[in-house]
């Protein structure tokens, strides 16, 4: 399978040097309209996978053409958060510029399967699927896998168990009205619950939401979980693993709301997004999903 990545800024970059690690494709496309940025991200990843004897070619170029033979383009052209930003700061901006990437994508490729990055991402993905007019289970958004990455990193600064055994999943709005669910989440199959106290659960619960925040204040940019977590999906597609894993996915009915995308945990396989999983939410749970679905379709609204 052949992946194109648009956008080369710090994720676009660390969406590249992941699948390259991975070796998930021959050769990776990295494109951007600026000149000489992708060219030198490609040199500077390929001496990397060099010295890993790792075969994985990334091509850096400006040209959009270049997308033409592509089975799985990632959008991730846009204006990062700045600190004290929400995700949703960034909507009128990033708007224009995924309409028009959309665009260039669907008139240069057939058939593809889209994974959009850039924030918001819920209403970005959702221009994307209207605006491309691929069929839903073709377009899917990276949020809820980095959502998940940091719930899991702080089940384990909790529980202090072994990364490896902790199975846990986020849901809802990548943004403001995130859902980690303590309550379908494991330590090797066991309850969550048995490990951690209520209040922990709830400390667990907001870091994860704020903690993007957190590390954008730091450091002005989240980098390289993003391009870990864009990866593993992509990992899905190109293998056929049929993972199930939290992506921003346009919703028909499932969770009580259509015509919106959101974050659900899904099979994701060759053909994309291969099923949606309805999960039995308590009515906390529903009320945050709803909120989100809220939240998005209001955003969404601004742009049609
Ligand atoms: C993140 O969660 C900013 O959405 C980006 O890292």
């Amino acid at each position: 399978m052949t992946i194109s990545i648009i956008g080369s800024g710090k994720v676009g970059a660390s969406v590249a040097l992941n699948c390259g690690l991975r070796e998930l494709d021959p050769k990776i496309n990295l494109l951007d309209i600026v000149e000489g940025l992708p060219q030198g991200e490609a040199m500077d990843i390929n001496h990397q996978l060099s010295e890993k004897g790792l075969d994985s070619y990334i091509v850096g170029s400006n040209d959009y053409s270049e997308l033409k033979n592509s089975d799985i383009v990632v959008l991730v052209a846009g204006v990062g958060r700045k600190p004290g930003m929400t995700r949703m700061d960034l909507l009128k901006t990033n708007a224009s510029i995924v309409r028009d990437v959309s665009l260039k994508i669907s008139e240069n490729v057939n058939d593809c399967i889209l994974v959009v990055v850039t924030n918001p991402l819920d209403p970005m993905t959702y221009l994307a699927l209207k605006t491309t007019k691929f069929p839903p289970n073709k377009v899917m958004g990276m949020g809820g896998m980095l959502d998940l990455s940091r719930f899991t990193s702080f089940i384990h600064d909790f529980t202090k168990v072994s990364r490896k055994s902790i199975s846990a999943m986020v849901i809802g709005e990548h943004g403001e009205n995130m859902l980690p669910l303590i309550r379908f989440s494991s330590v090797s199959g066991i309850p969550l619950q048995e490990f951690i106290d209520k209040d922990q659960s709830m400390q667990i619960y907001e870091k994860t939401k704020q903690v993007a925040a957190e590390v954008i204040k730091f450091k002005g940019a989240t980098v390289y979980a993003p391009g870990n977590a864009v990866s593993t999906m992509i990992e899905s597609i190109v293998k056929d693993k049929k993972t199930v894993i939290p992506i921003s996915v346009y919703l028909d009915g499932q969770y009580g709301v259509r015509d919106v995308c959101l974050g659900a945990p899904a099979i994701v396989g060759k053909s994309g997004v291969e099923k949606i999983i309805e999960l039995p939410l308590d009515d906390f749970e529903k009320d945050q999903f709803a909120k989100g679905a809220d939240s998005v379709k209001e955003a969404i609204s601004n742009l049609f």
